[in-house]
């Protein structure tokens, strides 16, 4: 099979000098490809800035922003069995980017944002899509219940949630897996590469099982 994954977080540039962005670190998604490869899968990793060296034999896509993110995915997304979006996207972006070095000023400063597009919104709207779609929920409150808003509004087969203050710049996660059928499996804690090679089995899997309903 071949595996699209998106990891890292994106940079949105305010000016040449400045960005908006998050903590993620790209451990997860990193673990996932490498994993995958594991097992004998080709991979596209679509990454964010981290400081991870790529997988070798992954085919390795390095992008900054969110629109740079958007794209490489259009662009690869014929070709994989499974997307496993697993990138922190910036949700906002700068209305304006300014092309000269904002100065400090004695007055107090306002940013104005915009939403960024949202990358596995649009594969989830994908008619007659043949790709598993897998989406990732970090969240610090509510999990199962943001989880499951996300599966259904962005039409995913199955999301990956965690909790953001266990899971972020760390070595290791605990997961919550919620599949389309409603059905769930709880991970406990471990190291991000064991929850990886997990996870890339139930990815199969489920590839597996939704060809073979549709044969
Ligand atoms: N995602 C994406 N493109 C975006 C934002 C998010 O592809 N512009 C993907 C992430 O890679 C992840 C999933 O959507 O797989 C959920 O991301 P998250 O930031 O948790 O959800 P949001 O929809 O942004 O909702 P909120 O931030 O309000 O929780």
């Amino acid at each position: 099979m071949t595996f699209l994954i998106t990891a890292g977080p994106t940079r949105e540039p305010i000016d040449p000098i400045r960005y908006i962005s998050n903590r993620s670190s790209g451990k997860m998604g990193y673990a996932i490809a490498e994993a995958a490869l594991g097992l004998g899968h080709d991979v596209i990793l679509i990454s964010g800035p981290v400081n991870l060296g790529p997988p070798r034999r992954a085919k390795f896509i390095s992008v900054s922003t969110s629109d740079e993110m958007f794209e490489a995915v259009r662009r690869h997304a014929d070709e994989p069995d499974v997307c496993v979006l697993c990138a922190a996207v910036a949700d906002y972006k700068p209305a304006q980017v300014s092309r000269v070095k904002i100065k400090k000023r004695a007055a107090q400063l306002s940013l104005e944002l915009i939403p960024t597009l949202d990358i596995l919104d649009s594969l989830g709207k994908r008619q007659n899509r043949k790709f598993l779609l897998v989406g990732f929920a970090a969240e610090t409150d509510h999990l199962e219940g943001n989880a499951t808003k996300k599966l259904r509004e962005k039409n995913c087969d199955i999301i990956v949630a965690n909790d953001a203050r266990i899971g972020m710049e760390s070595d290791e996660n605990e997961l919550l897996i919620l599949f389309r059928d409603g059905e769930t499996k709880k991970i406990s804690r471990a190291p991000k590469k064991i929850l990886a090679r997990e996870l890339v089995k139930i990815f199969q899997n489920s590839q597996q099982k939704s060809l073979t309903k549709k044969m």
